[in-house]
């Protein structure tokens, strides 16, 4: 697709040179087509220095040497994730401290499939009991590269635990060709963000066993505006997008989604106690293959477009 390679390169550009001006076209708003932000998306800062993250390779975990090569270019730098190699996760990593940072993801990034640690270790976020293996967040973070971050989840399908990927980031942006695989659970949870651009995800995960991969949604919104998903390919066994309570200005465009329930509204007015809003919502060209409808709970929501 042009509109991933041109932007991934100008991402590329702007991280080599760190004295050039950043124009319109390289911003993270001129990449948003056709429709645009509810709000223009801020722009990016250049960066300056690259780390490459060591990897241990054999399944030993590189959580340790993530978080140096994080820590080492947070502020103005790229983390490289370099191409042919396996970088294993086996511990939970906060990484909320990010900015002014890119994480370029070459290689393949696998979570373990130690179901009792992560059961014990992962991030509890309260809302439906979702859990994940990492935090991302902070102010001006991209996510770039041709590389595959894998959930690893086959042995949750069997157990049918729950869990999920997370990322709670503010001005942030997920660019593809990232590969997503085999999540437990939700592939994104979106919460507590704004000013969020995901472009160009290629989501894929089913079961191999005839336990079904449930609740494999591709993005989950909640408490969060201003998020831009567009130009992504979603192959999953539930929503393709969810706008959960006091999701607003979202702009949903261009995407396939095969095997989904589709995008929905959904969960609202579950915990008695809250107001739940959904307002300003955009979507527009969504294909979508072996869909199966499902039941829609209502609440307060306004604004909404479905569009093509
Ligand atoms: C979002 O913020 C609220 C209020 O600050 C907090 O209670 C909640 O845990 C946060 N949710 C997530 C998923 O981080
Ligand atoms: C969360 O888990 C508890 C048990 O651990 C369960 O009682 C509750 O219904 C779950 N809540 C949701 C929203 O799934
Ligand atoms: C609709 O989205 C598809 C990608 O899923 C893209 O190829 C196509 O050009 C889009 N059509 C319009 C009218 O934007
Ligand atoms: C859609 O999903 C089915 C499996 O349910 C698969 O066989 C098919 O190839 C997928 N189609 C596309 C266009 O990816
Ligand atoms: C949603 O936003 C409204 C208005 O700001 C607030 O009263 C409510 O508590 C929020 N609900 C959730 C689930 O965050
Ligand atoms: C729908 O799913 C079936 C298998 O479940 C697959 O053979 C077919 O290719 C899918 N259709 C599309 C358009 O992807």
């Amino acid at each position: 697709m042009k509109v991933i390679t041109t932007f991934t390169q100008a991402l590329g550009l702007l991280c080599s040179l760190s004295l050039a001006v950043q124009t319109n076209s390289h911003s993270r708003d001129a990449a948003c087509k056709p429709h645009h932000p509810f709000r223009p998306l801020p722009a990016t800062q250049p960066r300056a220095r690259t780390c490459h993250v060591a990897s241990h390779g054999h399944g030993r975990d590189d959580s340790a040497s993530i978080l140096s090569a994080l820590k080492k270019c947070n502020h103005g730098g790229k983390v490289v994730f370099d191409a042919g190699k396996t970088y294993t996760i086996g511990k939970a990593l906060d990484l909320t401290f990010l900015k002014h940072v890119d994480l370029e993801i070459k290689g393949t990034v696998k979570f373990t499939d130690d179901t009792d640690y992560w059961q014990e270790n992962s991030f509890k976020h309260g809302f439906q009991n979702a859990t994940t293996f990492f935090n991302l967040g902070g102010e001006d973070v991209n996510v770039y590269g041709d590389g595959t971050l894998d959930g690893n989840g086959q042995v949750w399908y069997d157990l049918y635990a729950e869990d999920a990927l997370i990322l709670r980031p503010i001005l942030f942006g997920v660019i593809g060709p990232l590969k997503l695989r085999y999540s437990p659970q939700w592939y994104h949870l979106v919460a507590n963000s704004s000013n969020i651009l995901f472009e160009g995800i290629d989501i894929t995960g089913y079961s191999k066993s005839k336990d079904e991969a449930k609740n494999t949604d591709g993005w989950d919104l909640y408490r969060s505006s201003n998020v831009v998903i567009q130009n992504s390919v979603i192959n999953n066994g539930d929503d393709c997008v969810s706008f959960k309570p006091n999701s607003t200005e979202i702009l949903v465009q261009n995407l396939l989604c095969n095997g989904s329930y589709g995008t929905s509204v959904g969960s609202l007015g579950q915990y008695e106690t809250e107001v739940d809003i959904v307002e300003n919502v955009l979507v527009y060209n969504i294909s979508m293959f072996n869909a199966s409808a499902s039941t829609t709970a209502t609440a307060c929501f306004a604004r909404l477009t479905m569009d093509s």
